[in-house]
């Protein structure tokens, strides 16, 4: 089966009382039960059922099901937002004392994020060049717990060779965990190159219209957990399932950062399009990266498919689409500012994998909180743009970028 038809007729294991078309959205934050044995015995993990929505949800776990389906993993917890998903998966994973290693081409908040372990919980964050195989190596130790990094990374749309570096951490019995957001199931398969987890911000090209925050945590089963120097216990206890287990009876559920059913809901109706959309946002994507690279105003266009591109090669052999990111450098920040208050379709805002084209400055925004010696490092410049690529008529968006370049010299 095709993805969408996947996604529009995997059953979920519930009988819904009126046979709806959709399944519907329990909104309700506990469940009663006939007799106390029953809800001890689910409290207990012996019956499968919901007590509270914390913990699970009928219609979460509904929209669980689907993105178990269509991404073949092992297990699915659905989560607040993407950010959750990270966290969560980091927390599940880590002790004080050990180090992780990831690389500089990181989202923002992620990288903060990172710098907070390294700061607040004892955890060394290596940064590491990751198309640098010995360096990798180099770097790896018997507290090595995991390996992180963006399928393409944002904004600097850099592409690792996930075989690569999975067969380096295979020896090591690290998980490669891989936040996917960029790259959704239809135009890469994270499980069949390597992937162990993947983490997505379901607010991105899942959602599609901007509505709504969340984020996905998703097993694929290769990973053996008796050999991961923190689950072995779970391991015991839960076979393959040690990692699932682990997010769903302590991290996952004692933080707290469950989605909602309304969201479960909206996310479940952005997937059934998101196929059309992801292949048009890829195809303009590409059109507009080649048409920024015949202006004279623009230093550098970055694109992952375009073949001067130094991540094309790894791009072009694992994924069918590009992603809705362009990347492009103006001179400096006032041109950078004449560009984006110049455009009139183009939204000025976060975010990415709208179905609107949206254009930002990360290195005054995304990044404001860093030093300029650490933007270097992260190769993020004054006069970058960060476009997200939306799902209008492309012609619409070359016109509004081509009048937004004229006051540019
Ligand atoms: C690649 C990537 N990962 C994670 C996140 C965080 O997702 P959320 O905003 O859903 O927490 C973002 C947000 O922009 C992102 O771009």
């Amino acid at each position: 089966m095709g993805f969408t038809t996947k996604v529009l007729h995997t059953r979920t294991n519930f009988k819904d009382a009126h046979n709806a078309m959709r399944f519907p959205i329990y909104q309700s934050a506990a469940f009663a039960f006939e007799k106390a044995e029953d809800l001890e015995a689910v409290f207990k993990g012996q019956k499968m059922g919901h007590v509270y929505s914390r913990s699970s949800n009928p219609s979460v776990e509904a929209y669980e099901q689907v993105i178990k389906e269509v991404s073949e993993s092992f297990g699915v917890v659905a989560t607040a937002s993407g950010m959750a998903a990270i966290c969560n998966t980091f927390f599940a994973l880590i002790k004080s004392g050990d180090n992780i290693l990831t690389t500089r081409y990181l989202f923002g908040h992620t990288l903060s994020f990172f710098q907070t372990l390294m700061d607040d919980f004892g955890v060394s964050v290596r940064f590491v060049d990751i198309q640098n195989e010995a360096d990798i190596k180099a770097n790896i130790d018997a507290n090595t717990s995991a390996f992180f990094c963006e399928s393409i990374s944002n904004p600097q749309l850099k592409v690792p060779d996930f075989l690569a570096i999975k067969s380096i951490l295979k020896t090591a019995h690290i998980p490669l965990i891989v936040d996917t957001t960029m790259t959704p199931w239809n135009i890469f398969d994270a499980k069949a190159n390597g992937v162990d987890i993947a983490v997505i911000s379901a607010t991105k090209y899942l959602s599609g219209g901007g509505h709504v925050l969340g984020g996905l945590i998703l097993d694929h089963g290769t990973f053996d957990w008796s050999k991961h120097i923190h689950l072995q216990s779970f391991y015991k206890k839960f076979g393959p399932n040690a990692f699932i287990a682990k997010l769903r009876s302590e991290t996952f559920r004692n933080h707290g950062a469950a989605l909602s059913p309304q969201s479960a809901y909206m996310l479940s109706l952005g997937l059934e399009t998101l196929d059309l959309r992801v292949q048009r946002s890829c195809q303009n994507a590409l059109h507009v990266a080649q048409h920024l690279q015949t202006k004279t105003q623009i230093l550098k266009v970055s694109y992952p498919l375009l073949e001067d591109n130094d991540c094309y090669i790894n791009a072009s052999k694992q994924f069918s689409g590009g992603g809705a990111i362009v990347s492009f450098f103006l001179a400096d920040k006032q041109n950078a500012y004449t560009f984006l208050n110049a455009l009139k379709i183009i939204k000025r805002g976060t975010n990415v994998q709208d179905n609107k084209s949206l254009a930002i400055a990360p290195y005054h925004t995304i990044y404001a909180q860093y030093s300029d010696e650490q933007k270097r490092l992260f190769q993020i410049d004054e006069g970058m743009i960060r476009l997200s690529i939306g799902i209008e008529e492309v012609a619409d968006l070359v016109a509004d970028i081509d009048q937004a370049l004229l006051n540019i010299t």
